[in-house]
This record gives structure tokens, C-alpha cells and sequence, in this order.
């Protein structure tokens, strides 16, 4: 087997050559956040343009690392979405190509199989042999966040997704109210670090049944987190509005009327609640969804999975249950093709026709 593997569903350009479905020979990661850093966020236009200005040298340098030729491939796999239709359609497109030219079988891959499949590439972790099944998957990325059930390779259920905000995505649009720089996680994470969080302000997020929609989703297990970006919203107003009187700039920046203390103290307020709902339904998931008695184990990937209170509190709430936890190494966390490469060998990936277009909604 020598595979391999493209992502582009979001600001990644990534290639990578697995020749196992555990053994990377090479992972190639294109990051545009220079580029998108002055907009605060993610402009699907420059994505695009620039997955198309550099997929093919990606593509080839990860070749090139791996010490393999085009003809040597035996597949090549990509992510066919969910994503952005114009950034998906590039990377799907060049593996197209590809695969028609060398006349070997394309795969198409789910960009949060390839996140839940990301610890699998750990050295430590276990190999995926029946008897792990079921476990709990959790993808918490700047995209995506959801709670799911993996019965076997290629077969893994829905349980929670957020109604709204990826938790990415909250903690970004928090440091763009604070006017942190982009992206926030990371951001965050340092400023809260060495904070101890001794009570949270912000209220827990309860969603209702309507609030799910009719998807059959379990309301409790599924995500909010608009909720808590608007009470963040309220709380710099009011403190502006206390601090700087009769100013009326609502454009001023809380740096200029917070101590750095009191930005310290705020964003590790505003992440513990994002880590607290995280770490309830996760908890949830593994008490109520999987068979009794049998040995638990959560696997999480996604960006947000760097975060290192996140880490912290899952392994300390894993110890309690007795649960494994299998975290993705840090340079599997974020977008790469190393995991879109190690699915598609590990059996995540299906067989698709040229003819296949992506999919930015493709339910797992
Ligand atoms: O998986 P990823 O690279 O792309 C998506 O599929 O979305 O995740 C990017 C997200 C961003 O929202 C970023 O702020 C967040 O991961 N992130 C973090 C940290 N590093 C990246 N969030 C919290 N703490 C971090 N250390
Ligand atoms: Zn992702």
C-alpha cells in the first residue's frame, strides 16, 4: 500500500504518503493563517485562490519526502467534505486528476473521520482491532464540533453536533471581541494559562428539544455556544460602558480599559466554560452510550484538542470513569492529510467514481 492523501476543506493545504494505515512517510501542511490573519477569520476567496496556487507543489513535496514516485501510488484519498464548496474542490479536483492519470482507485473521506481517526497515529496508540468498538469520538475544530459513536471502520454514528458555534469558532470570535489576534484558541490558551478559574460567571448552555430541531439528536448532548459569546459581548460593554463614561466609542479596544490581569482572569472565565460544556457532554457520551460494563474509551481530535486545559480535563475526567483516552498527537490535531491518508488505509475511506463531486454538507 502506498496511499496518498489531500486536504483542503478549510485554510490548510495538506498532503501526506502513508504506506500502512498507522505509518506516515511523510505530512505536508501549507497553513494560510498569515493570510487570513488580518480579516479576523477565514475568507473563503483567498483560501481557495491559494489552495490553487500550491496544492500541486504540496502535493509534490510530500511525494518527494516520502521518497515516492507518482506510479508507485496504489490510491489516492481526499477530503470530500463537509468544508468549503470553492477550498474542498480543489483538493478533491487535484486528487482527481491524479487518480485518472495513474488509473488508480480514488477514495473519498470524511474531513471529521479523518479527525476522529487522528490519535490513531500516535505510536502508542492501539491498533483499531474489533474489540475497541464502540467507542466515543469527539471533533472539536474551528469548523466542527460533535460528540460521535465509531461501531467499526467506516461506520460511525452522529450522536451531538452544535446547533450553532464550532468551539473553534467560539473562542476565536472571542479574542475578536477582545481584540486578540486571530486565531483565538491558541491566544486564549496562553493567556489562561497558570489562571485558576475558582467560579464561573458565564451560565451553562441547556439546549431544549426544539432547540435541536427534530434532528433525533439528544438535546443534552448537543453544543450551544452563541450563548456565551453574547454574554461575553454584554460584559466588555458594560465594563466599557463603566470604565470609559461619556467616551461612547464603542470601538475601543478592551485592552485599553482592562488590566492584563483582568484580560487574564476574563478569557480563562470565557474558556473554562467552553472546556465545562465540552467536558459534560463528553462525560454523557461515555455513561450513556456505550454498552455496560464493557471498557470505555473517548478518542478526540480537532484543533481545539491543542488546548491544554481541554487535554488536562479530559485525562483527569477519563481517570474518574476509568475510561482511555487517546488524544491526537499535537501535529495531528489541526488540518493535515496524514489523517485523511491514515483513514482512507485504515478503512474510512469509500471508493468513488470520478464523477463524484464534493460535498460541503456530507453527513458522516
Ligand atoms: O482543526 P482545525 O485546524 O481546523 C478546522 O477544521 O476548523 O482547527 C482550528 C481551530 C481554530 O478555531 C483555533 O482557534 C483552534 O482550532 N485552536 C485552539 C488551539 N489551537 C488551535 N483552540 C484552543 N486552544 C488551542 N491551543
Ligand atoms: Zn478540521
Amino acid at each position: 500500500m502506498l496511499l496518498l492523501g489531500i486536504e483542503s476543506s478549510c485554510d490548510e493545504t495538506a498532503a501526506a504518503v502513508v504506506d500502512s494505515p498507522r505509518h506516515i512517510l511523510s505530512s505536508v501542511v501549507d497553513s494560510q493563517i498569515p493570510l487570513h490573519q488580518p480579516h479576523g477569520g477565514v475568507v473563503p476567496e483567498i483560501a481557495s485562490r491559494r489552495h490553487v496556487e500550491v496544492v500541486d507543489r504540496v502535493v509534490d513535496e510530500a511525494l518527494a519526502r516520502a521518497g515516492v514516485a507518482p506510479s508507485d501510488l496504489t490510491a489516492v484519498a481526499a477530503t470530500r467534505g463537509p468544508g468549503l464548496a470553492s477550498s474542498l474542490l480543489i483538493g478533491w479536483s487535484a486528487a482527481k486528476g491524479l487518480a485518472a492519470r495513474l488509473g488508480v482507485p480514488l477514495l473519498a473521506v470524511h474531513h471529521v473521520a479523518g479527525h476522529l481517526y487522528s490519535p490513531f497515529l500516535a505510536p502508542d496508540a492501539p491498533d483499531r482491532t474489533p474489540d475497541l468498538y464502540p467507542y466515543i469520538g469527539l471533533a472539536v475544530s474551528g469548523g466542527h464540533t460533535g460528540l460521535y459513536r465509531c461501531e467499526a471502520p467506516g461506520k460511525t454514528k452522529l450522536l451531538a453536533r452544535t446547533v450553532d458555534d464550532a468551539a473553534g469558532e467560539a473562542l476565536d470570535k472571542a479574542a475578536k471581541l477582545l481584540g486578540l489576534s486571530y486565531p483565538g484558541g491558541p491566544v486564549i490558551d496562553r493567556l489562561a494559562r497558570s489562571v485558576e478559574v475558582k467560579s464561573n460567571t458565564f451560565p451553562p448552555t441547556r439546549l431544549s428539544e426544539d432547540a435541536v430541531g427534530g434532528s433525533g439528536l439528544r438535546p443534552e448532548l448537543c453544543f450551544s455556544f452563541s450563548g456565551l459569546k453574547t454574554s461575553l459581548r454584554r460584559r466588555i460593554e458594560k465594563l466599557r460602558a463603566e470604565r470609559e463614561p461619556g467616551n461612547g466609542a464603542e470601538e475601543s479596544a478592551p485592552s485599553s480599559f482592562l488590566s492584563e490581569s483582568e484580560l487574564r482572569a476574563l478569557v480563562s472565565e470565557y474558556q473554562e466554560a467552553v472546556v465545562d460544556a465540552i467536558l459534560e457532554r463528553a462525560e454523557l457520551a461515555l455513561r450513556t452510550e456505550l454498552p455496560r460494563r464493557a471498557p470505555r474509551m473517548l478518542v478526540a481530535g480537532g484543533g481545539v484538542t491543542l488546548n491544554s486545559r481541554l487535554r488536562e480535563r479530559l485525562a483527569e475526567m477519563c481517570g474518574r470513569l476509568r475510561a482511555r483516552l487517546l488524544l491526537a498527537l499535537p501535529a495531528h490535531c489541526g488540518d493535515n492529510a496524514a489523517m485523511i491518508a491514515g483513514a482512507a488505509a485504515a478503512g474510512e475511506g469509500r471508493p468513488a467514481s470520478l464523477d463524484l463531486d464534493v460535498d460541503p454538507t456530507w453527513p458522516i
